[in-house]
Protein backbone atom coordinates (compact mmCIF):
# COMPACT_ATOMS: atom_id res chain seq x y z
CA UNK A 1 0.00 0.00 0.00
CA UNK A 2 2.40 2.21 -1.38
CA UNK A 3 0.20 5.77 -1.10
CA UNK A 4 -0.99 4.80 2.38
CA UNK A 5 3.10 4.24 3.65
CA UNK A 6 4.31 7.72 2.11
CA UNK A 7 1.40 10.02 2.45
CA UNK A 8 2.77 12.76 4.60
CA UNK A 9 1.87 13.89 8.39
CA UNK A 10 3.22 16.71 10.26
CA UNK A 11 6.87 15.94 11.87
CA UNK A 12 6.06 13.22 10.34
CA UNK A 13 4.70 11.51 13.49
CA UNK A 14 2.59 8.95 11.95
CA UNK A 15 0.19 8.94 14.71
CA UNK A 16 -2.42 6.51 13.40
CA UNK A 17 -2.19 2.50 14.16
CA UNK A 18 -4.47 0.24 12.29
CA UNK A 19 -6.34 -3.01 13.71
CA UNK A 20 -7.47 -5.05 11.03
CA UNK A 21 -10.43 -6.65 12.25
CA UNK A 22 -10.44 -9.98 9.54
CA UNK A 23 -12.35 -12.97 11.33
CA UNK A 24 -15.77 -12.96 12.73
CA UNK A 25 -14.83 -13.32 16.00
CA UNK A 26 -12.78 -9.60 16.31
CA UNK A 27 -15.84 -8.59 14.53
CA UNK A 28 -18.31 -9.84 17.20
CA UNK A 29 -15.91 -8.02 19.62
CA UNK A 30 -16.70 -4.52 17.62
CA UNK A 31 -20.53 -5.52 17.09
CA UNK A 32 -21.61 -3.78 20.50
CA UNK A 33 -20.16 -0.93 19.75
CA UNK A 34 -21.75 -0.56 16.07
CA UNK A 35 -24.57 1.84 15.59
CA UNK A 36 -27.74 0.28 14.27
CA UNK A 37 -27.22 0.91 10.81
CA UNK A 38 -23.80 0.12 10.42
CA UNK A 39 -24.36 -3.66 12.44
CA UNK A 40 -24.69 -5.47 8.84
CA UNK A 41 -22.34 -3.81 6.61
CA UNK A 42 -19.52 -4.39 8.86
CA UNK A 43 -20.53 -8.29 10.24
CA UNK A 44 -20.88 -9.34 6.35
CA UNK A 45 -17.52 -6.97 5.42
CA UNK A 46 -14.60 -9.36 4.91
CA UNK A 47 -12.36 -6.85 6.77
CA UNK A 48 -12.91 -4.08 8.75
CA UNK A 49 -10.05 -1.22 9.65
CA UNK A 50 -10.25 0.79 13.13
CA UNK A 51 -8.29 3.24 12.37
CA UNK A 52 -6.79 4.59 15.47
CA UNK A 53 -4.31 7.46 17.14
CA UNK A 54 -1.36 6.60 19.37
CA UNK A 55 -1.10 9.45 21.99
CA UNK A 56 2.13 8.91 22.70
CA UNK A 57 3.16 9.25 19.04
CA UNK A 58 5.86 11.47 19.91
CA UNK A 59 8.02 8.87 21.75
CA UNK A 60 9.07 7.62 17.73
CA UNK A 61 9.62 10.90 16.87
CA UNK A 62 13.72 9.96 17.53
CA UNK A 63 13.57 7.66 14.97
CA UNK A 64 10.76 9.37 12.57
CA UNK A 65 11.68 12.64 12.70
CA UNK A 66 15.88 12.76 13.24
CA UNK A 67 16.15 16.79 12.13
CA UNK A 68 14.63 18.28 15.04
CA UNK A 69 15.42 16.71 18.30
CA UNK A 70 13.29 18.75 20.16
CA UNK A 71 10.07 17.81 18.71
CA UNK A 72 9.46 15.09 20.81
CA UNK A 73 10.36 17.42 23.89
CA UNK A 74 7.58 19.81 22.45
CA UNK A 75 4.82 17.10 22.49
CA UNK A 76 5.66 15.54 25.93
CA UNK A 77 4.92 19.19 27.55
CA UNK A 78 1.64 19.96 25.74
CA UNK A 79 -1.06 17.84 25.46
CA UNK A 80 -3.39 19.86 23.44
CA UNK A 81 -1.12 19.96 20.67
CA UNK A 82 -0.62 15.90 21.15
CA UNK A 83 -4.42 15.71 20.67
CA UNK A 84 -4.74 18.01 17.49
CA UNK A 85 -1.63 16.39 15.80
CA UNK A 86 -3.04 12.91 16.78
CA UNK A 87 -6.72 13.44 15.30
CA UNK A 88 -5.78 15.42 12.73
CA UNK A 89 -2.94 13.28 10.96
CA UNK A 90 -4.69 10.16 11.85
CA UNK A 91 -7.55 11.05 9.82
CA UNK A 92 -5.04 12.42 6.89
CA UNK A 93 -3.55 8.53 6.95
CA UNK A 94 -7.40 7.08 7.03
CA UNK A 95 -7.60 9.11 4.36
CA UNK A 96 -4.55 7.54 2.45
CA UNK A 97 -5.66 4.13 3.85
CA UNK A 98 -9.26 4.77 1.45
CA UNK A 99 -6.90 6.00 -1.24
CA UNK A 100 -4.74 2.96 -1.51
CA UNK A 101 -7.26 0.48 -0.99
CA UNK A 102 -9.22 2.33 -3.69
CA UNK A 103 -6.25 2.22 -6.19
CA UNK A 104 -5.85 -1.41 -5.64
CA UNK A 105 -9.95 -1.41 -6.67
CA UNK A 106 -11.27 -2.31 -3.29
CA UNK A 107 -14.78 -0.78 -1.90
CA UNK A 108 -14.47 1.35 1.34
CA UNK A 109 -17.00 2.03 3.97
CA UNK A 110 -15.94 4.71 6.26
CA UNK A 111 -18.07 4.62 9.63
CA UNK A 112 -17.82 7.39 12.48
CA UNK A 113 -21.23 5.65 14.08
CA UNK A 114 -20.01 3.97 16.44
CA UNK A 115 -19.98 4.37 20.59
CA UNK A 116 -16.17 5.53 20.97
CA UNK A 117 -15.77 4.56 24.45
CA UNK A 118 -16.36 1.11 24.00
CA UNK A 119 -13.98 0.35 21.30
CA UNK A 120 -11.63 1.87 23.33
CA UNK A 121 -12.55 -0.83 26.01
CA UNK A 122 -12.40 -3.57 23.46
CA UNK A 123 -9.40 -2.84 21.65
CA UNK A 124 -7.48 -0.58 23.05
CA UNK A 125 -7.61 -1.36 26.89
CA UNK A 126 -9.06 2.37 27.80
CA UNK A 127 -9.43 2.71 32.26
CA UNK A 128 -7.52 -0.36 32.43
CA UNK A 129 -3.58 0.24 34.27
CA UNK A 130 -0.88 1.00 31.65
CA UNK A 131 2.74 -0.62 32.27
CA UNK A 132 4.91 2.10 31.54
CA UNK A 133 2.67 4.84 30.88
CA UNK A 134 1.60 8.24 33.16
CA UNK A 135 -1.76 7.11 34.37
CA UNK A 136 -2.46 10.87 34.90
CA UNK A 137 -1.81 11.96 31.43
CA UNK A 138 -3.05 9.13 29.71
CA UNK A 139 -6.35 8.28 32.28
CA UNK A 140 -8.26 6.60 29.54
CA UNK A 141 -5.80 4.79 27.68
CA UNK A 142 -3.45 6.35 25.47
CA UNK A 143 -4.79 4.67 22.18
CA UNK A 144 -8.10 5.45 20.81
CA UNK A 145 -10.68 5.15 18.09
CA UNK A 146 -10.89 7.66 15.02
CA UNK A 147 -12.70 5.87 12.44
CA UNK A 148 -13.79 2.74 11.02
CA UNK A 149 -13.57 1.04 7.90
CA UNK A 150 -14.87 -1.63 6.27
CA UNK A 151 -13.12 -3.28 2.76
CA UNK A 152 -14.03 -5.40 0.28
CA UNK A 153 -15.81 -5.56 -3.31
CA UNK A 154 -18.95 -4.55 -2.79
CA UNK A 155 -21.87 -6.06 -4.80
CA UNK A 156 -22.52 -3.51 -7.92
CA UNK A 157 -26.06 -4.67 -7.77
CA UNK A 158 -26.59 -3.71 -3.94
CA UNK A 159 -24.28 -0.73 -4.27
CA UNK A 160 -26.49 3.01 -4.65
CA UNK A 161 -24.91 5.57 -6.52
CA UNK A 162 -22.03 7.67 -5.28
CA UNK A 163 -23.94 10.91 -3.92
CA UNK A 164 -23.69 14.41 -5.64
CA UNK A 165 -20.05 16.55 -4.36
CA UNK A 166 -20.25 20.18 -3.81
CA UNK A 167 -19.18 22.14 -7.08
CA UNK A 168 -15.43 23.53 -6.76
CA UNK A 169 -17.47 27.00 -6.87
CA UNK A 170 -19.31 26.19 -3.88
CA UNK A 171 -16.32 24.52 -1.94
CA UNK A 172 -13.09 26.67 -2.87
CA UNK A 173 -12.48 30.21 -2.79
CA UNK A 174 -10.10 31.55 -5.58
CA UNK A 175 -8.09 34.91 -3.45
C1 LIG B 1 -15.31 9.71 8.44
C2 LIG B 1 -16.53 9.12 7.77
C3 LIG B 1 -17.54 8.60 8.55
C4 LIG B 1 -18.66 8.02 7.96
N1 LIG B 1 -19.59 7.40 8.76
C5 LIG B 1 -20.54 6.64 8.18
C6 LIG B 1 -21.37 5.80 8.98
O1 LIG B 1 -21.26 5.73 10.21
N2 LIG B 1 -22.32 5.04 8.34
C7 LIG B 1 -22.45 5.06 6.99
O2 LIG B 1 -23.31 4.34 6.48
N3 LIG B 1 -21.68 5.85 6.20
C8 LIG B 1 -20.72 6.62 6.76
N4 LIG B 1 -19.87 7.37 5.98
C9 LIG B 1 -20.06 7.35 4.50
C10 LIG B 1 -20.51 8.71 3.98
O3 LIG B 1 -21.82 8.97 4.39
C11 LIG B 1 -20.36 8.69 2.46
O4 LIG B 1 -19.00 8.52 2.14
C12 LIG B 1 -20.84 9.97 1.84
O5 LIG B 1 -22.21 10.09 2.05
C13 LIG B 1 -20.55 10.00 0.36
O6 LIG B 1 -21.09 8.89 -0.27
P1 LIG B 1 -20.40 8.22 -1.55
O7 LIG B 1 -18.93 8.19 -1.23
O8 LIG B 1 -21.00 6.87 -1.66
O9 LIG B 1 -20.71 9.08 -2.74
C14 LIG B 1 -18.78 8.00 6.54
C15 LIG B 1 -17.76 8.57 5.76
C16 LIG B 1 -16.66 9.12 6.36
C17 LIG B 1 -15.55 9.68 5.48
Amino acid sequence: MHQRQWGPTSANAEPARFVFLRSTESKERLRPALAPLNVDKTMTAPVTVIVAYDLKFYEHLPELFPQNVGMAKLFENSPDMVETTAKRNSSLQGAYLIMAARALGLDCGPMSGFDHAKVDEEFFAAGKPCFGCDQEFFPEGHVKANFLCNLGYGDASSLRPRLARLPFNEACWLL
